[in-house]
């Protein structure tokens, strides 16, 4: 019965239009002289990511590298099904809402890792099969993605569903075994539950062109031809001491079927290689414009789940590494994602100084999500609105990252606490859900 209740409430973006406001522009590399990680990816328009261990945020070194360095996180464990339904219906949110705290008292978004996953599920769900464990899979969705809801910049909605090896099919699992379709109904419960978060399939051994990485390719166009909302996959980039050839392709194919792409749990093998294998990685994030940001796997190397590889960026007192510069030089030297230029450069309209916006649709009878991304001017912002004339018979049902005033006709969209401030060329989103249709959207930004 939950099952089909979940469905039944599930918004189809199925042959949803997209409309893009303005046009877009490609923008050549060019160089820069930030000095931290959070403000060179910021300035490309990315986010710069690591995963918390929340019991460490009272350690000083920890979280002032932390705060420092990262403006995006990601639960290492807390999120997990196991972390927030130890048993079956009783949710458990401590951990996560923490980090969520964390992240928005210091202007960090939040990735969600990971709704479902054959591996760290709860023992009572690990003894469950069937319908049974289908609908469980999916109350688990629905009611963690409705807790979380209007706070995670993208979810891990399915995490490591394929096989490794030559086959490119998928794992086996429990979960698998409920029927092929499970990922698919994950999605579509997460999109009814949080349609302002990105929905990303995550995975690892995808590093470049291979079996593996092509099966799950073929699943994402599959997706996207029939309407499933996935918005983009993960690449989890647990590396060795060499990296494909073909690292950057492969992100690139992905995006070319319209989803974004995110190194999402970074992570290298010390040695001769590590600082290269770091420095490439993130190049190749920031020549595909659809590569929204990198997360590293942790902060220090003590803190790594690899052990001795001494994986990461600083060293356990929190120096940085040869690895970390070779990432700051990276992001400094990166092409920024193309942003949306004003009208006309030499006479911004009034209300464009500062700031500007851009608008995308999608609707489907009756109905709309839209989402706004706000790009910082020269002189960042403290703050923000976004002015919007919604046609008439449209309305304003439900904001997330910002808050409304008005719900039709003109109405006013203003920054919350945790993304007034934006950084030079930075970039945040809001969106908001409405009713009737909303073709022909002209936003008007205002920095303060
Ligand atoms: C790891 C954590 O880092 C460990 O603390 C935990 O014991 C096991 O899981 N792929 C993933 C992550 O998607 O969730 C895993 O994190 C690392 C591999």
């Amino acid at each position: 019965m939950r099952l089909k209740r979940a469905l039944r409430a599930t918004v189809t973006l199925a042959g949803a239009g997209v409309l893009t406001a303005a046009m877009m522009v490609s923008l050549a590399p060019t160089a820069s002289a930030g000095t931290t990680l959070r403000a060179s990816a910021a300035e490309k328009g990315r986010y710069f990511g690591a995963a918390v261990a929340t019991g460490k945020l009272s350690t000083s070194t920890y979280v002032n590298v932390l705060n420092r360095e990262f403006n995006s996180v990601v639960a290492e464990n807390e999120m997990k099904w196991d972390a927030t339904e130890p048993q079956q219906g009783r949710f458990s949110y401590t951990g996560g809402d923490r980090l969520v705290s964390h992240a928005q008292a210091n202007g960090m978004s939040v990735r969600g890792h990971a709704l479902l996953w054959h591996a760290q599920q709860p023992s009572w769900a690990q003894g469950m099969s069937g319908s049974a464990l289908r609908n469980a899979a999916i109350n688990h969705v629905t009611q963690v993605a409705t807790h979380f809801r209007g706070k995670i910049y993208a979810w891990d909605v399915v995490n490591e569903a394929f096989a490794d090896g030559g086959s490119g099919g998928r794992r086996d699992s429990n979960l698998q075994r409920t029927g092929n379709d499970w990922i698919e109904a994950a999605f579509r419960a997460a999109r009814a539950a949080d349609p302002g978060a990105k929905l990303c399939y995550n995975d690892y051994n995808t590093d470049g062109i291979n079996a593996k990485s092509t099966g799950i390719y073929n699943m994402v166009r599959d997706f996207k031809s029939r309407g499933v909302p996935i918005d983009c996959v993960g690449f989890q980039s647990h590396l060795g001491t060499t990296l494909a050839g073909d690292y950057q392709a492969n992100l690139q194919r992905f995006a070319d079927l319209g989803v974004d792409v995110q190194i999402t749990e970074l992570d290298v093998m010390t040695g001769g290689n590590q600082a290269n294998i770091y420095g490439a990685v993130t190049r190749a994030c920031l020549a595909v414009s659809r590569c929204t940001g990198i997360t590293v796997w942790g902060v220090r190397d003590c803190d790594s789940w690899r052990g001795s590889d001494n994986a990461l960026l600083f060293d356990c007192n929190g120096n940085k590494k040869s690895a970390f510069d070779a990432v700051l030089n990276a992001l400094n030297s990166g092409t920024p994602i193309p942003t949306t230029p004003p009208p006309n450069p030499t006479t911004p309209p009034p209300g464009q100084v500062g700031c500007s916006a851009s608008v995308s649709v999608n609707s489907w009878t009756g109905g709309f999500v839209a989402t706004v991304k706000v790009t910082a001017g020269s002189a960042g912002t403290r703050g923000w609105n976004v002015n919007l004339t919604l046609p008439s018979g449209a309305s304003v049902t439900n904001t997330w990252s910002a808050t409304a005033s008005g719900s039709s006709g003109s109405v006013r969209f203003t920054n919350v606490s945790y993304n007034g401030q934006l950084a030079p060329g930075q970039v945040t989103e809001f969106g908001f859900q409405g009713n009737g249709s909303a073709t022909g959207l002209t936003p008007i930004c205002a920095a303060s």
